[in-house]
């Protein structure tokens, strides 16, 4: 495939893992903070869900099972430093992501299940079992961050979409709608977004469909209004804005490794012992600090995930 306009993970190693980048956006962020000091830092950090029909639904309440080693990112720093390539290869999209229209929407939960179905957000959202979880987040790109969601456990919604004995795998899909996403009009990426876990890493109990953060509906830059969690694996495999949900016997291929197979692949669980072809992943930039530390195995989620991999070869394939 043809990549006219590289992502930024796709930069040279030098480049890549970003001092630079992360210290200008703390640069950004002093600014943002400057202006916040005067006048309010809700209008340097666009849509905190203020206008959102499930405004009501939250906060919800903690699920202390789920806790952290770190301290919360600030909300402000995960509001305005975003991956959303639907809005622009850049991580100031957050200004542009507000175009994103969350209602009505509709997810479509299709193959292999008992019937085929169609939920409107709202009517899932009463249906499911909403809590809040702190969890880590680790980009391929070495920064990470930590994020109080709220949402529900993915096994819930499978429970309820009932695949049948031949669902194998779990497939999930992004809208697409060039007009309204921009980025979208960028021909040589393979709209839209998808990807995809095994039906036993989807039960898992650490996998969790987004509806909110920070004790609010999820704000349209973080991927509103359904997004996915799967906190021991690369930021990547989090899919935003999620419409469609397939039930499948066949591996899906997802949108990176469809763009760059040698560098992305289906499992990208995370492992500071295999760099990425062009840079290392032992450490992490901690957004929000001046921190850099170390990355830990399935990113510290290893006693609750590594059960899931004991029986694969436990080579490069497992961890990119
Ligand atoms: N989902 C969609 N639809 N489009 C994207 O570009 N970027 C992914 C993931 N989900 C992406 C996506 C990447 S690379 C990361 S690191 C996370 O979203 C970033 O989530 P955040 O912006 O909430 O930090």
């Amino acid at each position: 495939m043809l990549i006219k306009n590289p992502p930024r993970w796709m930069l040279r190693e030098n480049s890549a893992t970003d001092e630079h980048v992360y210290l200008n956006r703390r640069a950004f962020m002093k600014g943002v903070g400057a202006i916040g000091a005067g006048a309010g830092l809700l209008q340097a950090t666009p849509s905190l869900g203020a206008e959102d029909p499930s405004a009501s639904l939250y906060p919800v309440k903690r699920n202390e099972s789920f806790t952290l080693d770190r301290p919360i990112t600030p909300e402000e720093a995960n509001t305005t430093y975003n991956n959303f390539y639907e809005f622009g290869s850049h991580k100031r999209i957050y200004k542009l992501a507000q175009h994103l229209k969350i209602r009505p929407w509709a997810v479509k939960i299709d193959g292999h299940v008992a019937q085929e179905m169609t939920l409107d957000i709202d009517d899932l959202l009463k249906k499911m079992p909403l809590e809040e979880r702190l969890y880590r987040h680790r980009c391929v790109e070495a920064w990470s961050m930590t994020v109080p969601w709220s949402g529900f456990p993915l096994r819930k919604l499978i429970e309820l979409a009932a695949p049948t004995h031949r669902a194998k795998y779990v497939q999930f899909e992004t809208f697409k709608d060039k007009r309204m996403a921009p980025g979208q009009k960028q021909r040589w990426y393979p709209w839209p977004y998808t990807e995809g876990l095994t039906i036993d890493e989807a039960m898992n109990d650490l996998a969790f469909m987004v509806t909110g953060a920070y004790g609010r509906p999820l704000p349209k830059q973080m991927g509103s209004p359904l997004r996915l969690a799967t906190p021991w694996k690369y930021g990547f495999k989090s899919i935003k804005s999620i419409v469609r949900i397939s039930f499948t016997s066949r591996k899906p291929v997802s949108f990176w490794e469809d763009v760059q197979p040698s560098e992305y692949g289906f499992w990208a669980n995370v492992n500071p012992a295999f760099s990425h072809p062009r840079w290392s992943q032992s450490t992490e930039q901690v957004l929000g600090t001046s921190k850099r530390v170390k990355t830990l195995l399935y990113n510290g989620y290893a006693e609750e995930v590594a059960g899931l991999y004991k029986d694969l070869p436990q080579n490069r394939d497992l961890f990119f």
